[in-house]
């Protein structure tokens, strides 16, 4: 399978149009050196022609525009993007879906309480029937795996994962199995396992046994520290708050991907506060000595 990152930046993407953190202001005046990063999305494909986006982030008209499959050319108006998942019902995650409505409908697969909230608190669902019928509803059923038909070879395995819903949620402080999802993702012919996890809060036992079954683990990169956004003084709320483990610390995402040393190891979703992105930084280095890679906007991974 081909995998294509989009974007590998959290909400606001880097540098943040209205942040002027360290990172976000040695980017601009140019005393960092690192690349600047869209809002997070990838794309799938077991073929290279048809793709299955994972995610429509606000981006996504620049995110397209990079990456030429995407844009096939087959007819007067045509796109590669065959169906889109949705992990969660978060606006970095789905607002995308707002740009894409001259291409209406489009097939998407989300849990039950992505589609309510995507109905109500955040209506997507709801405003883009007034396109061409908006967004066909494929439900994502928690307990079990699913294909796509225009990507057949390819096999997505929902995992339900410790988060909070987004703040329009209807039920923002009652958290429900299916608000925000991790995906397995199988090419039946290469055999080749995707595991991927932008937002990932919590890894307990049975969910590392599911990572170390996996070839590529495409996990949440948000915060170096749990306190990042204290300690750069942008905010207050923890990693842990946002449903997001934070990579340094005892338990931190670092600790868990020790015991997985035969994975290829991908942080995505980063956000513009976390010091990974500062390519001189000694966070950065000792991503470099535990052989985990950042990923960037651009990046193609074949499993
Ligand atoms: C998150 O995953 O916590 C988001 O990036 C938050 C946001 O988009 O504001
Ligand atoms: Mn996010
Ligand atoms: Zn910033």
């Amino acid at each position: 399978m081909f995998v294509q990152i989009l974007g590998s930046a959290a909400g606001g993407g880097f540098p943040q149009w209205n942040c002027n953190c360290v990172n976000c202001v040695g980017f601009r005046d140019g005393s960092l050196r690192a690349q600047a990063r869209t809002q997070s999305s990838i794309a799938i494909s077991d073929d290279g022609v048809n793709w299955v986006l994972c995610n429509a982030s606000p981006d996504i008209r620049a995110q397209l525009q990079g990456f030429a499959p995407m844009q096939p050319g087959r007819a007067l108006r045509d796109t590669g993007i065959s169906a889109i998942i949705l992990m969660d019902s978060q606006i970095d995650h789905t607002t995308g879906l707002l740009s894409l409505r001259e291409g209406c409908p489009h097939q998407v697969w989300c849990t039950d309480m992505v589609h309510e909230d995507l109905s109500t608190g955040f209506p997507l669902f709801t405003m883009l029937t007034h396109w061409n019928g908006g967004l066909n509803w494929n439900r994502i059923e928690l307990d079990a795996s699913f294909t796509i038909p225009a990507c057949p070879n390819l096999r997505f395995t929902p995992l339900p994962l410790r988060s909070a819903a987004p703040p329009y949620s209807p039920h923002r402080f009652d958290p429900h199995p299916g608000d925000n999802i991790g995906l397995i993702v199988e090419d039946l012919r290469t055999g080749g396992k995707l595991f991927y996890a932008p937002g990932l809060g919590k890894v307990d036992a049975p969910l590392l046994e599911i990572m170390a079954a996996s070839d590529c683990l495409l996990v949440d990169g948000t915060m170096w520290d749990d306190d990042e956004m204290q300690r750069r003084g942008v905010g207050t709320r923890t990693g842990r708050e946002m449903g997001h483990l934070a990579q340094n610390g005892p338990g931190g995402m670092l600790q868990v991907l020790e015991h997985l040393p035969k994975q290829r190891k991908v942080l995505i979703h980063i956000n513009n506060t976390n010091p990974i992105l500062d390519e001189d930084s000694p966070e950065r280095a000792e991503l470099v000595r535990r052989n985990v890679e950042v990923a960037y906007d651009g990046m193609s991974i074949e499993l």
